[in-house]
């Protein structure tokens, strides 16, 4: 028998009755879609804090016990027994790609990796010194304009090779970005790469001087891309989803995914976290500490600890947990373990573990914490970083906007309110107001 919630009403309405619906792991659900119809009630939920918008089979989060599942698979075992394009296939096809199944793929994203070339062209027209993401936003949108056999939404041959064109273009359209705020000329993807080596190329390698790959940065960028893949419905996967579900173009719904992830709250929090870390240096740095830490507890100050804190994780955060063992794998590789940013950061790390203000609200590092000081150390400017970001989680927004399309159930997003504003009046002439 389906398990149901009843809802009581003091004003004398009659009761109403709706199905609770089971997943397979987390919370159950109370199917309210029929509410407004039975009753002329909306309900009232600003944040989502206890709204499903969705069902998803994708990914799952356990927030209390600090658990991240792709398709099932724990986090930890992805990041470590496989790499991001196997990633990728698993997010979008459902399961992990076999040998030839692989291989067909990572030939087909990397043969997608060069862009229009009318591209440069587009890009000229931002100022050098833009912000990344709003360059980013731009691009990705413009990759409608460019592709124009592949926006059908609705025809799901178009919606994979829009996949595969995004998952391939982006390391490029970042990269690009990047050359172009250096006043750089732009270097062309090589296909005998693999992604996130050919990703660095691109950034740090000139005509005059090829890029020296080394293996420890590749395989600690990779995981930065295998953390950030997905995270079920997220502000920028929401926002992803609802722009497709007015059957716009799905380069279109991802540049407003790009444009949602950009804030401080979401994918701007690793770039928010390194400049609160210049700050904290430039005002005397681990001796100023104890005085910054005072300032985020006070209340009328509004200054928060970039990088720690999460609306999921009330536990350890097991991105940040594979996150720090790469930052401390590449800070020993590069040398750098007496920087005096990343002694101020560690310093930091193991102040706020510790605080009761932070034990007490289950305020953890977070996966940008680390993710930004790793990006620092590969050599990725701070104002990059939440484009790297962008470029790790088009997969996920992906996978989610396809399951969106293919579900029968799906209808254009279009939340209601509670109406708090004037009740009819009359427009009076100009001189009588
Ligand atoms: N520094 C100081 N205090 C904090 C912080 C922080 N980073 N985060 C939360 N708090 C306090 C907050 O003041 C509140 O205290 P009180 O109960 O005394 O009023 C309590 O903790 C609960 O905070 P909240 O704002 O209700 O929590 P939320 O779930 O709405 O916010 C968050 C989650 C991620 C927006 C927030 O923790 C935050 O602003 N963190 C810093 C930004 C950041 O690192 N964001 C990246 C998130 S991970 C990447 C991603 O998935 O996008």
């Amino acid at each position: 028998m389906t398990d149901t919630a009843t809802l009581q009403f003091s004003d004398g309405s009659p009761a109403v009755t709706f199905p609770i619906l089971t997943g397979t792991m987390g919370p159950q659900v109370i199917d309210i879609r029929t509410l407004y119809a039975k009753t002329g009630k909306f309900t009232y939920d600003p944040g989502f804090l206890s709204t499903a918008a969705c069902s998803s089979a994708i990914t799952y989060i356990d927030g209390d016990k600090g658990e991240l599942l792709y398709r099932g698979y724990p986090i930890e075992q992805l990041a470590t027994r496989c790499d991001y394009l196997a990633t990728c296939y698993l997010l979008l096809y459902g399961e992990l790609p076999t040998r030839a199944e692989k291989d067909d793929f990572a030939g087909r994203v990397t043969h997608h990796t060069m862009v229009h070339e009318q591209m440069q062209f587009f890009l000229r027209g931002f100022r050098r010194d833009a912000h990344p993401m709003a360059v980013l936003t731009g691009l990705v949108g413009a990759l409608s304009a460019f592709y124009p056999d592949s926006i059908n939404l609705n025809d799901a041959h178009q919606r994979d090779i829009s996949a595969i064109r995004l998952i391939a273009k982006m390391p490029t359209l970042v990269a690009m970005a990047y050359k172009y705020s250096m006043g750089q000329p732009y270097i062309y993807p090589r296909n005998d790469l693999s992604y996130a080596a050919n990703f660095m190329r691109m950034m740090f390698a000139t005509p005059c001087e090829d890029y020296q790959v080394n293996d420890v940065l590749v395989r600690a960028l990779d995981r930065i891309f295998i953390l950030h893949a997905d995270h079920e419905q997220n502000a920028s996967t929401s926002t992803v989803r609802m722009c497709a579900s007015s059957g716009t173009n799905p380069f279109a719904a991802i540049a407003a995914g790009v444009a949602c992830l950009w804030g401080p709250a979401h994918g701007g929090a690793n770039e928010a976290a390194l400049t609160m870390l210049y700050e904290i240096q430039a005002q005397g740095g681990v001796a100023k500490i104890g005085e910054f830490i005072a300032q985020v507890k006070d209340k009328s100050s509004s200054v928060r600890l970039m990088g720690f804190g999460h609306r999921v994780y009330k536990n350890y955060d097991p991105r940040a947990k594979l996150m720090r063992e790469t930052c401390y794998e590449v800070l020993t590789a590069l040398g750098l373990h007496d920087d005096p940013l990343f002694k101020l950061a560690m310093a930091l790390e193991k102040i706020a573990l510790e605080d009761e203000y932070f034990v007490q609200r289950k305020l953890y590092p977070n996966v940008d914490f680390y993710s930004g000081i790793v990006q620092k150390a590969i050599g990725i400017p701070v104002q990059l970083f939440t484009a790297v970001f962008a470029l790790a989680r088009t997969v996920g927004w992906i996978a989610q906007l396809n399951e969106m399309v293919s579900d029968p159930e799906y209808k254009i997003g279009r939340p209601r309110q509670l109406f708090t504003g004037a009740a009819p009046r009359n427009v009076r002439p100009i001189s009588e107001r």
